[in-house]
């Protein structure tokens, strides 16, 4: 089948947070159709990690069957949805999930919460590996607990871990868990498997639990190859919590369906507890329909998407160089989100950010984001109509140019 992503849907009016909403001050603000500034006919947004494409033709049909059927009661998960589930990671990630480890909640998000809840008293600490995903910073201060950063290097144009510094942090008895991104947003690494082993060993050593984030794990690029975590050992399997969602895969971020997946019964029990204590239980029922559509239906779909946003990628790359080669792109191995290296343009933070939002009138998430270690950095969302690239490429080049 023939997929055309270069049309772009409209998508104001239907509450989209990427479209009609700016992030500031921790809050979500409807943008102001009038406001000069902040106009929403006029800022191009290529921030909040959904896309501007439409899900494969097999969930839209599935969910309006759904619809249509008109009663939209209590939904849980069935035997067809554990089946949709288990043989996706057995067919692409030569991962064997049994049924049982499989537990569900409205997002990857609130299940990271829950986790620290579950696993962190108030005081302990979490590692994570900055610059990376804001929201883990947020959720570990909100369950009041501390924020350790194990943070990446980035040398010769290249993200590693730094495995010293992670062995002398998490050998503190207050670090019990680590967060880690694999995929890693923002810097795009897909993690290799040797990576991974010593990552994992040194966590064990020092008995701290892994939640591995895999919520990017089918957006894979330029050859790059993503290993499971718990596909490792059963010792990583036994020592780990692996989140995940068809959500970034096939754009059903809206219908806030996730899958926590914990091979270990002393630690899925907690965690079931917590969830039972919160009252989180059951499914959105649009969302059980778009997970088994998109994982039975949608591969072909994802291997174009993937072909379509790694020629956006070499796009953008060939035109920075050409219009603004003071700005670098870091390699892109997964996740659909660029992140660019703007710190020889030589702007602070608030200029940059001026710059770009108000008179280029281009919507970027600033790399001060996702920590100090992401100063002097943009992440730009590729997961769009070529158009809309060319068009905020041309405006920031335009904008730095004057
Ligand atoms: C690493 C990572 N985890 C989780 C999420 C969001 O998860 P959810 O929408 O399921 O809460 C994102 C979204 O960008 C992400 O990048």
């Amino acid at each position: 089948m023939n997929y055309n992503f270069d049309i772009l849907p409209n998508r104001r009016g239907t509450g989209s947070v990427k479209w009609e909403f700016i992030f500031e001050g921790d809050l979500f603000t409807q943008t102001d159709r009038t406001d000069e500034k902040y106009g929403d006919e006029q800022l191009l947004p290529l921030w909040v990690a959904d896309m501007d494409f439409r899900s494969p033709p097999a969930v839209i049909e599935a969910l309006t069957e759904r619809a249509k059927h008109g009663i939209f009661g209590y939904t849980a998960a069935t035997d067809s949805y554990y089946t949709a589930v288990t043989n996706w990671m057995q067919r692409r990630y030569n991962w064997r999930v049994e049924r049982e480890w499989i537990l569900q909640t409205p997002g990857v998000v609130p299940a990271i919460s829950l986790l620290i809840q579950t696993f962190v008293t108030p005081g302990e600490k979490v590692l994570i590996q900055r610059p990376v995903y804001y929201p883990f910073m947020n959720a570990i201060k909100n369950n009041g607990a501390e924020i350790v950063s194990n943070s990446l290097r980035y040398e010769n144009g290249r993200y590693r871990m730094d495995f010293d510094d992670l062995a002398a942090k998490t050998a503190d008895p207050a670090v019990k868990l680590a967060i880690l991104c694999s995929p890693h947003n923002p810097v795009s690494r897909v993690w290799t498997r040797e990576e991974l082993v010593r990552f994992g060993e040194i966590c064990l050593q020092n008995n701290v639990l892994v939640i591995s984030d895999e919520i990017h794990c089918d957006l894979i690029f330029n050859s790059a190859e993503f290993t499971a975590f718990a596909t490792i050992s059963d010792e990583f399997a036994q020592n780990s919590v692996i989140c995940t969602a068809p959500s970034k895969t096939f754009n059903l971020a809206g219908l806030k369906t996730s899958n926590i997946i914990i091979p270990n019964p002393a630690l899925r029990a907690p965690f079931a507890a917590r969830l039972e204590a919160t009252g989180i239980h059951g499914l959105n029922c649009f969302g059980a329909v778009a997970i088994q559509a998109a994982y039975n239906e949608g591969e072909e779909w994802l291997a174009a998407m993937l072909a379509y946003v790694e020629a956006n990628y070499h796009f953008m790359v060939d035109y920075l160089a050409e219009y603004l080669p003071q700005v670098t792109v870091v390699p892109l191995e997964g996740t659909y989100l660029a992140w660019c290296d703007f710190r020889s343009v030589g702007l602070s933070p608030a200029k940059r950010k001026k710059l770009i939002m108000e008179k280029a009138n281009v919507y970027l998430d600033e790399g001060e984001m996702f920590g100090p270690e992401g100063e002097g950095f943009e992440r730009i969302n590729l997961a769009c109509p070529r158009s809309i690239l060319a068009e905020a490429l041309e405006r920031i080049c335009m904008a730095m140019k004057e």
